[in-house]
């Protein structure tokens, strides 16, 4: 079991020894980490010299971190040690792939697929998804004439990109990927970025348009494109609408509309994935009741401004000390709002997950709520009590979402 690994650990040290080193990529993941699926190592010069650069995928994000070489190998040693189950090293001499099993591994050597070492720069700018040179971004301010991104709108560029990055990772593991036609929506559309973004990036997922980035290092976006592409901003200010409608007219964005309308009266026939993030207060959770009816694969959403549970919250006797503070108090009601809309997702057969979007120093508003679609049965006795057990000890009447769900024609 030891020696095909250390055989794969030697050839490593001795590729970096003697600069043949291509790329590294470990797979198939069965260690203790819930949603990494792979790492891949590769050579990048950065101001201090040459390093290895290790891109981490996961399920919903993707991490970046450089090593010197020694330090490259220990890591490698030890993931292989730990959970994956496949490691491919490309070298000029040869490539090599390493299987382990339960019991025993194996080590397999073959002719080398690349006749070059490629030391990228480590430059953050290529590691983008998102096409700088998109005449969106131009239009909506975010990038200068040359496709500079302007300093006043690093912050969206950086949100912009993350949340097509999550998108794109949802969109992998989703049944979606093998349907010819996609269907999507984003609810509370507007200025339209992340609507232009997510059409850009389902036009462009198997050609992109530009040079490096985090798809190509990853070996390129890969799957299938979706023939029919049908991406519509929904939008209450109607001069925003006409903005975007603009753009796309101009930008030649054939398959992208944005319609005026309030969320809870846009009828949709088909929705593949609904995307709302800013959508303000209970207009979140008309977008979610919408996803939820049209039964979407995935759901994207980024709640704010948490009034509805925060005018009716009863302080549990328990947590009065705490939530005298209004901090704490507001944080809760946040708490309490996105996990009860979360356990609802769950409780109508979806998989969910909370988590930071992008960094608070970026948008005060980060949380994000992505669910997907499952085959499975929820287990929705189970979850029904929870829900009930939460509004009973915060003495909650009504929350949009249940409401909306409850008078659903049975
Ligand atoms: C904070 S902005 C977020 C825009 C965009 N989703 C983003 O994250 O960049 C929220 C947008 O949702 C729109 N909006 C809020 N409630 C809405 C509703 N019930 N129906 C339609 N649009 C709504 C607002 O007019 C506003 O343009």
């Amino acid at each position: 079991m030891d020696e095909p690994i250390r055989q794969f650990i030697a050839e490593l040290r001795q590729c970096l020894e003697a600069g043949t080193f291509v790329k590294l990529t470990l797979g198939n993941y069965k260690g203790d980490d819930e949603s990494l699926q792979k790492i891949v190592a590769r050579p990048v010069k950065t101001k201090k010299g040459h390093r290895i650069l290790f891109q981490y995928r996961s399920r919903t994000n993707d991490r970046v971190e450089n090593f010197e070489a020694g330090e490259a190998v220990s890591k490698i040693e030890g993931y292989l040690r730990s959970g994956f189950r496949t490691g491919h090293l490309f070298t000029t001499a040869k490539d090599f792939q390493l299987l382990i099993g339960k019991r025993s591994a194996k080590l397999t050597a073959a002719k080398p697929s690349h006749s070059a070492v490629k030391i990228a720069p480590h430059d953050r700018e290529k590691n983008y998804l998102v096409d700088r040179h998109a005449y969106y971004l131009k239009a909506l301010g975010i990038t200068t004439d040359s496709g500079q991104i302007r300093n006043e709108a690093r912050d969206k560029w950086k949100q912009i990109n993350k949340f097509v990055e999550i998108l794109g990772r949802l969109y992998d593991s989703s049944d979606l990927k093998d349907k010819p036609d996609l269907n999507i929506v984003d609810m509370g559309s507007g200025k339209g970025y992340l609507t232009f973004a997510t059409y850009d990036y389902f036009l462009h997922r198997s050609s992109p348009p530009y040079e490096g980035g985090v798809a190509e290092a990853l070996g390129g976006r890969g799957g299938s494109l979706a023939t029919e592409l049908d991406v519509t901003g929904v939008e209450s200010r109607p001069y925003l609408v006409e903005l975007c409608n603009q753009i796309a007219r101009a930008g030649g964005y054939d398959g992208l509309k944005f319609v005026p309308s309030n969320i809870a009266e846009f009828e949709a026939e088909q929705i593949d994935i609904l995307i709302a993030l800013h959508a303000c207060d209970t207009a979140t959770d008309d977008a979610l009741f919408k996803g939820i009816s049209a039964n979407a694969s995935i759901i994207i959403a980024a709640p704010c401004c948490h009034h509805e549970i925060k005018g009716q919250m009863r302080v549990p006797e328990l947590l009065a000390g705490i939530l005298k503070h209004p901090v704490m108090h507001e944080r809760t009601a946040e708490t309490i709002t996105d996990g009860l809309r979360s356990l609802l997702l769950e409780r109508e057969g979806y998989k969910t997950k909370l988590f930071e979007f992008v960094s608070t120093e970026h948008t005060p508003k980060n949380n994000m709520l992505v669910a997907t679609r499952t085959n499975r049965q929820p287990e929705r006795e189970n979850i029904q009590r929870q829900i009930d057990g939460l509004k009973i000890e915060f003495g909650l009447e009504s929350q949009r979402l249940d409401a909306l769900l409850s008078s659903r024609p049975s």
